[in-house]
């Protein structure tokens, strides 16, 4: 299962990478917000730390715009992975251009398994679903990556489950034992999947009965 970190922010994506445990970053208009950047500056400088797949995501709404923004963001640097909703006119961009031109789409705000199948048949590269929102509202946000995972296996679509939205290590968890090729995280969630006060404890308890071993 790869790691991504769902951020904008470079301290916490420069401390992942030192870890080694970067394999790509995702960002949102949200994140990048946050940051106080402009917007193709923050993207290139993400792109410098992580070598990985970093999504930018488009603001565009129409087929027409979307197309020219997706080439236009495609371009800031060769690992651009561009973000396209899950609407017609997302849909249609990546039909569009994925093939022709090359470029590789992360079809973002899934929010059911349907929208996913869609999305491969576009040639989508990644698919993001928002379990942590589904659960927000009162839905079942990990049956929606197991019935992914299920129907993209059935079919055998090279398209990648990414999934998103994660609020929690149990998310990281159940998400990986479904098969999920992604996880994107906060930065948080990341740090707690290393942490166990057991661990700690342990370290400590060895430590203090070294210290009594004749030197
Ligand atoms: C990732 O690509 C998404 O933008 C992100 O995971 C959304 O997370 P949120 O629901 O916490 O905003």
């Amino acid at each position: 299962m790869k790691f991504f970190l769902d951020t904008a922010n470079l301290n916490e994506i420069r401390e992942a990478a030192k870890l080694g445990f970067l394999d790509g970053v995702t960002t949102n208009p949200s994140l990048i917000a946050r940051e106080k950047r402009r917007f193709d500056d923050a993207i290139r400088e993400i792109c410098d730390v992580c070598k990985g797949p970093v999504s930018a995501e488009c603001v565009s709404e129409t087929f027409e715009e979307l197309k020219v923004e997706a080439v236009r963001l495609s371009k800031l640097a060769p690992n651009v992975v561009v973000k396209v909703p899950l609407t017609k006119d997302g849909l249609k961009t990546v039909r569009a251009l994925s093939e022709s031109d090359g470029i590789r789409f992360n079809v973002t705000l899934c929010f059911s398994a349907n929208q996913a199948l869609l999305a491969a048949k576009a040639g989508a590269t990644y698919i993001s679903p928002f379990i942590g929102r589904l659960d927000d509202a009162g839905h079942d946000g990990m049956q929606v990556i197991r019935d992914i995972c299920q129907i993209y296996k059935n079919y055998e679509f090279r398209t990648e489950v990414l999934t998103a939205s994660i609020r929690h290590p149990l998310h990281v968890l159940d998400a990986a034992k479904a098969g999920s090729h992604v996880a994107t995280m906060p930065f948080a969630v990341f740090d707690k999947l290393i942490s166990h006060p057991l661990t700690d404890i342990g370290v400590a308890r060895f430590l203090e009965d070294y210290r009594k071993i004749p030197k």
